[in-house]
């Protein structure tokens, strides 16, 4: 691109880049699938005397810094929560800020996210969003359709229960039973996984209705750090906490351990 030419929000590495994962301070076991609670963009800017609509401008930095950074490490799923069922309790100017950010937001990013090859979806109730809204986000999801690098969900108007019972009725429907396999297949983020690591910034220790199901045995990492500070060494400090940890899932830890010294695994 010449040096005159636009300029984009997304600036990941080209795949060649990938190699950095081998070297010394590599990160060699990214997880697959993260899921992030961005909290405390009122507080960062309650601490600096400025308005709360600044905290989440920086807040969608911080989201563009956390994206190229989890690309970069080989994260396949990021699912981030940008809207919760509950947020419309919020006073509407913070409201329409928030749908105004989000709009502005997919519109920017389609071009850089495709480049990048990242693919983006946007989980949650649709219905209640402006007109406006629900055609940035359709035109933003068909144009990063073919991304194959990172799929990034971004949880709008979402609530964990919503997609239980949003699942549970539509597998009904299908006329099948109503079984965890079943299921999954109705939840909004079907044929992604599980959930490996949720990082919930801001101090706050809670799931907040966010991927309940999906989340049944994630390891979790709370961080004090408010969301506009978070930036990719906050990544990196989660992703090298999450490798220290043993996941059992609901095994013995002697029984991981013999599991995971059979060849080929
Ligand atoms: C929580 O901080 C943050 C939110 C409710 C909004 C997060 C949204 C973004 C970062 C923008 C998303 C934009 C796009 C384009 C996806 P808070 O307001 O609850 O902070 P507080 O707890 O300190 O008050």
């Amino acid at each position: 691109m010449p040096a005159s030419g636009p300029t984009h929000p997304f600036t990941l590495p080209t795949p060649m880049f990938a190699v950095r994962q081998d070297s010394a301070d590599s990160l060699l076991r990214a997880p697959r699938n993260v899921a992030v609670i961005m909290d405390g963009n009122g507080r960062w800017a309650k601490a600096r005397l400025r308005p709360r609509a600044e905290g989440h401008r920086q807040g969608v930095k911080a989201l563009h810094r956390l994206v190229e950074r989890a690309a970069e490490l080989g994260v396949e799923v990021l699912t981030v929560f940008a809207f919760s069922s509950e947020n419309w309790k919020r006073p509407a100017t913070e409201v329409r800020l928030l749908m105004e950010l989000f709009a502005q937001g997919l519109a920017r990013w389609e071009a850089p996210l495709r480049e990048a090859g990242v693919r983006l979806t946007v989980i949650g109730d649709r219905s209640a969003f402006p007109e406006s809204v629900v055609r940035a986000i359709e035109a933003c999801e068909r144009g990063t359709a073919g991304g194959e690098r990172m799929l990034l969900q971004i949880a709008a108007n979402y609530g964990g229960r919503w997609d239980v019972c949003q699942a549970a009725r539509r597998c009904a429907e299908a006329g099948e039973e109503v079984s965890p396999e079943n299921l999954e297949k109705y939840l909004a983020t079907a044929g992604t996984g599980e959930v490996d690591l949720l990082i919930r910034t801001g101090g706050e220790q809670r799931v907040s209705n966010f991927l309940l199901w999906q989340m049944a045995y994630a390891e979790i990492y709370f961080t004090e750090t408010l969301w506009p500070d978070f930036n990719e060494a906050s990544f990196d400090e989660a992703v090298r906490w999450y490798q220290g940890r043993e996941r059992r899932f609901g095994m013995t830890s002697e029984q991981v351990r013999a599991a995971s010294s059979l060849p080929g695994l």
